[in-house]
């Protein structure tokens, strides 16, 4: 793949730093993992993301912070998933300073044996920008991608286990992480989604993110006709993909 630069178009910028937290809510997190606790960073000088107080963890940053999946370990109660792929709905303002946010949404894949995925390495979605109604928190708002596919050119069967890893990256840039673990089924088996747990609330909004190998290059339909961009076919599918969504 070629180096290319993301820009986002429209982008607000805003000042205030970001502490951005997501549930995803359909299909089921591994739990709860909105928890700050232990001492706080600016007393203590040992802080890490997970911090060990009398042998318990803390999360004196916020446990949605680690890597890979928000600090929780994978989940016994899997929910059923569509191995064509299906819905993703997820709450993005549970707190405070995510006016906008980046969205990226991976999967990782049990191997034969595995009782948990080597990497969360296969994107599935492009990454995408929201835009909330404001930077205070806004835990009500919700949105949904009624058909998030599965990995392009391999192949799922009904009964594998694959972990569907949502980033949100606050606007300073860094990621929190969640995570919901999923058996592939029959599509059959899977009760359809409808609007009562999928749906977009009206007070968030998505921003297009495209790319260019030149920022010079100005707005993606000009960079395109003159040519000016080398894509490779992949990049223009995941485009027309997104101006299409
Ligand atoms: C599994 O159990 C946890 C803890 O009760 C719960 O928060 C989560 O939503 C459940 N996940 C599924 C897929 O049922
Ligand atoms: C901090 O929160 C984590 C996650 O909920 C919990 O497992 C742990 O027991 C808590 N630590 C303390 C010291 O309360
Ligand atoms: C990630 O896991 C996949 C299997 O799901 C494996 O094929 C791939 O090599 C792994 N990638 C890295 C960078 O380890
Ligand atoms: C899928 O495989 C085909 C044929 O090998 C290849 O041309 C295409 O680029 C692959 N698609 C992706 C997304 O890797
Ligand atoms: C998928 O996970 C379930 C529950 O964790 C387990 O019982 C089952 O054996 C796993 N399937 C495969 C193919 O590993
Ligand atoms: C939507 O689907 C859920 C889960 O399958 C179900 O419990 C609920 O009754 C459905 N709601 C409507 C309005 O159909
Ligand atoms: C929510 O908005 C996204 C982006 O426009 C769209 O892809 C998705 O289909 C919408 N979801 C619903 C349930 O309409
Ligand atoms: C990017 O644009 C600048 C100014 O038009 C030009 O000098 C430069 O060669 C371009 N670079 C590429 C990689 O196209």
């Amino acid at each position: 793949m070629l180096a290319l630069c993301l820009i986002l178009a429209a982008l607000t910028l805003h000042l205030d730093l970001v502490r951005a937290h997501t549930v995803i809510t359909y299909p089921l997190w591994r739990g709860n993992n909105l928890v700050t606790n232990g001492t706080r960073p600016e007393y203590d000088m040992s802080a890490t993301g997970e911090n060990y107080v009398d042998g318990q963890r803390t999360f004196p940053y916020g446990q949605q912070w680690m890597y890979p999946c928000g600090g929780m370990p994978m989940s016994t109660n899997r929910s059923l998933w569509p191995v064509s792929g299906g819905a993703l709905a997820i709450q993005p303002g549970w707190f405070t300073g995510h006016k906008t946010a980046m969205f990226y949404v991976n999967i990782g894949i049990n191997g034969p044996g595995e009782v948990a995925p080597p990497n969360m390495s296969h994107p599935v979605v492009p990454p995408f920008q929201i835009t909330g109604p404001t930077n205070s928190e806004y835990p009500g708002a919700s949105f949904c991608l009624p058909q998030v596919p599965l990995v392009p050119n391999l192949t799922f069967n009904i009964g594998d286990n694959v972990t569907i890893q949502v980033i949100e990256t606050a606007q300073h840039g860094a990621a929190i992480y969640n995570c919901a673990d999923v058996t592939l089924a029959d599509p059959a088996d899977v009760p359809e989604v409808n609007a009562s747990n999928c749906f977009n609330s009206s007070d968030l909004s998505f921003q297009l993110i495209y790319a260019t190998a030149n920022l010079s290059s100005g707005a993606l339909p000009t960079a395109i006709a003159s040519s000016r961009v080398s894509l490779t076919l992949p990049m223009l599918i995941m485009m027309l993909v997104f101006v299409l969504w």
